[in-house]
């Protein structure tokens, strides 16, 4: 048996909040159904937070009506407060994801609240939704660096990580919001967490890939025996909060990886670049990624593959 790794979908959520187009609902819901037929089984469709800090994702409701849920995939949304709870409750989401961050600079300007403060915002959340049965995840942004105070040491972001087991989460994913980090991080990172308690198998990964790092770093996550990666698919994305982030690891670029080094995803690539195609269009602006641009590889051929 090949080991197997999660790839947890952000592009309708992560990719979208940044992009300065506001897409069609229809539009988004279209993409959220490509990216299912292309074997994604995680897909963040979408955030509950305040739409005149995320007008992008104003549609959440429409959104979620709009999508027809499939067996057997997830699609959580983002929770910032007991407010967005309830929005969510009523949309009949069974996963969510609160959001927060090493540094008070950070979380003041992304959810105008300090980190203890978020962490006390997310109790009532995190209780409610074990209450109700649902997934929850718990993101640790700025994981490695911050844009408005510098290097993040890894004890700080795995304090706040265990926090947010405390407090219930399923997983904890560390962010690495801005691109900074370098593989030798990751390894130490993980290392930390699992020294402090943190089970291997709670941790999942976010990189952005703002100076060409992401995939080094997945494969440092990889030998540290993580098997959970978040990427969008196109490229797409950043927080509109964090000044000088570019992209999220596209989907594709990660599939190729993992299809190279013989990891089982559930993943098709020619699938997820239709999709990246398709929402690229939308954004208007081309595809973002390597693979992207130029397709898969078939190797009993040496033609490109999945170029449309
Ligand atoms: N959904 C919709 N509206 C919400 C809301 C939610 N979950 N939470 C708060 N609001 C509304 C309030 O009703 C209020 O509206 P009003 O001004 O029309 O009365 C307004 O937002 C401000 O609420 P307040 O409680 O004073 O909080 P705030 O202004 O400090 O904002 C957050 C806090 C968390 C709601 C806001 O910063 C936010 O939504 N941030 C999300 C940022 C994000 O998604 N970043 C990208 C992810 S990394
Ligand atoms: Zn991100």
């Amino acid at each position: 048996m090949p080991p197997s790794v999660r790839i947890y979908e952000v592009g309708p959520r992560d990719g979208l909040q940044n992009e300065a187009a506001i897409i069609p609902t229809a539009a988004k819901a279209r993409f959220v159904e490509l990216l299912a037929d292309a074997g994604l089984r995680e897909i963040e469709a979408t955030s509950f937070v305040s739409p005149r800090a995320i007008p992008q994702l104003a549609d959440a409701e429409d959104l979620l009506k709009a999508v027809q849920p499939r067996p057997g995939v997830r699609y959580p949304a983002l929770v910032p407060n007991v407010r967005g709870l309830e929005r969510a409750e009523a949309a009949g989401v069974d996963a969510i994801a609160v959001f927060t961050a090493t540094t008070d600079a950070f979380t003041g300007h992304n959810i105008g609240m300090t980190v203890d403060e978020s962490l006390v915002a997310f109790k009532p959340v995190l209780a409610r939704a074990k209450e109700l049965g649902w997934w929850r995840r718990g993101y640790v942004s700025t994981a490695f660096g911050c844009p408005y105070t510098g290097r993040v040491e890894p004890g700080r972001a795995v304090e706040v990580g265990l926090r947010l087991l405390e407090l219930g989460v399923e997983e904890i994913c560390f962010g690495d919001t801005i691109g900074v980090a370098v593989p030798p991080q990751v390894t130490e990172l993980t290392a930390t967490a699992v020294a402090a308690g943190a089970p291997l198998e709670r941790i999942a990964y976010h990189f952005h890939d703002t100076r060409g790092t992401a995939l080094a770093n997945v494969v440092a996550g990889l030998q540290a025996g993580v098997r959970c990666f978040d990427s969008s698919a196109g490229g797409t994305g950043g927080c509109p909060y964090a000044p000088g982030a570019a992209g999220n690891l596209a989907t594709e670029d990660l599939v190729y990886l993992l299809d190279g080094l013989g990891y089982e995803h559930g993943v098709r690539l020619e699938a997820v670049l239709e999709a990246g195609r398709f929402i690229a269009d939308q954004v208007g602006r081309p595809v973002a990624s390597k693979v992207g641009q130029a397709g898969g590889w078939d190797p009993a051929t040496g033609a490109p593959t999945g170029r449309g």
